[in-house]
């Protein structure tokens, strides 16, 4: 879950130019990465790399350039346009350039490039004096104007034996660069902490009082700030997941300890997001032996734990804080007493309690409400969800900080 691309949909075209045969390794380093590729050639692409090659390394069946009934009964252009994060052609010839920029849709990957709205790279790859012809210029110019991203090319030795620009950049600079796409970079120089997970309360050494979060959406969440350039402290309850590469990720195990990892390093942080279930209650004391089931009956005495989220927002020298809420009722009427008893910037309000949607699912809704705003971010999975719900934090987090 650690790699810049985890979770992102490519969709390589694959042109008819010499080029094309680096796709395979191409489709490789993009899922080392973390993506998942889908290939579409277009028509003669397969005199200059074999469909086998990509299939084995994409583990998905190719797409032709042909939109035949047979390939639309399946993953069809429409399906193709929106299952991706963006389309990447590469190598993109000076013929599909052209043809991008008339906006044709006389194949599989052209319509797919007219139906998308996700953003279009391309990786052009050509003879020399193809990509400097006047044509080739001012198609470039056109596509650029369009944000479409224009990734090379490079200059050097060519397959045709001239020298100079248009040779398509190597596999691991086009994914990179397409890495570094999605890293919005809009929290950059920025520190976030998040906490996540579960708290476990125990009562004696081998038992606890603990809740269903899987620390999922706090985890989704550290790799979405991280995506977005933020120095990430993750402070997670206990949970079955890996951390996110490159995040400092500190382990707790009660709500006492997670209270005290936070303020342990607060002060330097400039947002909090609070998503850990902290138990708001806890044993007041814990055996240190195993408790005996001799009694009919037990009773356990509670004692309140500290609020983290409330602790840091009356902090002096607070950070910018987020809160969550999960409720299974009423949810925003709630969410909001939670925003302003807490002195909140902003509350993610959450349904719990479903099988669809809070803690334990793959996928989460969110109403981000402020003291002045509401905004929905209708159900989706929650690293999607973390990657809007990032961008939305900033937006406010930027107005504040002004
Ligand atoms: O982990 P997952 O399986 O992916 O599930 C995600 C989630 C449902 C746990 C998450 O989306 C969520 O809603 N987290 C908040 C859970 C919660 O405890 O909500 P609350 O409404 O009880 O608490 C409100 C806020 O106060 C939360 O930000 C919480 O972190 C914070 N809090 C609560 C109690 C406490 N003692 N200290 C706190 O900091």
């Amino acid at each position: 879950m650690n790699k810049p691309l985890t979770n992102k949909r490519v969709l390589l075209g694959v042109s008819a130019g010499i080029a094309a045969y680096k796709s395979p390794d191409l489709v490789r380093k993009l899922s080392e990465l973390g993506a998942e590729v889908e290939v579409i050639l277009t028509k003669n692409a397969d005199q200059f790399v074999a469909p086998l090659a990509l299939q084995a390394v994409s583990g998905r069946p190719v797409h032709n350039y042909a939109m035949t009934a047979e390939s639309e009964s399946g993953m069809g252009h429409i399906d193709l346009a929106r299952w991706a994060d963006i389309v990447l052609v590469a190598p993109a010839t000076a013929n599909v350039i052209a043809r991008l920029c008339q906006g044709n849709a006389d194949e599989l990957l052209t319509t797919v490039c007219v139906a998308t709205e996700v953003p279009i790279a391309i990786a052009p790859a050509m003879n020399q004096q193809m990509w400097q012809n006047s044509a080739t210029r001012s198609n470039i110019k056109l596509l650029s104007d369009r944000d479409v991203l224009i990734l090379g090319p490079d200059s050097g030795e060519q397959a045709c034996g001239e020298v100079g620009p248009g040779r398509m950049l190597q596999p691991e600079d086009i994914a990179r660069q397409v890495a570094s796409h999605f890293s919005t970079g809009k929290l950059a120089g920025r520190r976030v902490m998040i906490t996540a997970g579960p708290t476990w309360e125990a009562i004696d050494p081998v038992r606890g009082i603990t809740n269903h979060s899987s620390g999922l959406m706090g985890y989704a969440l550290a790799q979405a700030a991280y995506e977005a350039g933020a120095e990430v402290t993750l402070i997670s309850g206990p949970t079955d997941l890996t951390p996110p590469e490159r995040v400092n990720t500190i382990n707790v195990v009660s709500a006492l300890d997670m209270h005290q990892a936070v303020f342990d390093d607060i002060e330097s942080q400039d947002i909090f997001i609070g998503v850990a279930a902290v138990a708001d209650y806890r044993p007041a004391s814990s055996a240190e032996q195993k408790i005996k089931k001799n009694a009919d009956e037990m009773s356990i005495r509670m004692v309140k734990n500290p609020d983290i989220l409330a602790d840091v927002a009356c902090y002096s020298k607070r950070p910018f804080c987020v809160g969550f809420a999960a409720e299974t009722n009423d949810v925003v009427n709630y969410a909001r007493g939670k925003l302003e008893r807490k002195n909140l910037d902003l509350i993610a309000a959450n349904h719990v309690g479903g099988t669809d949607t809070g803690f334990g699912t793959p996928d989460n809704a969110i109403t981000l409400i402020s003291s002045d705003t509401v905004t929905e971010l209708p159900k989706q999975n929650k690293f999607a969800l973390a990657r809007n719900l990032v961008a939305e934090i900033t937006k406010h987090f930027q107005t504040t900080n002004q």
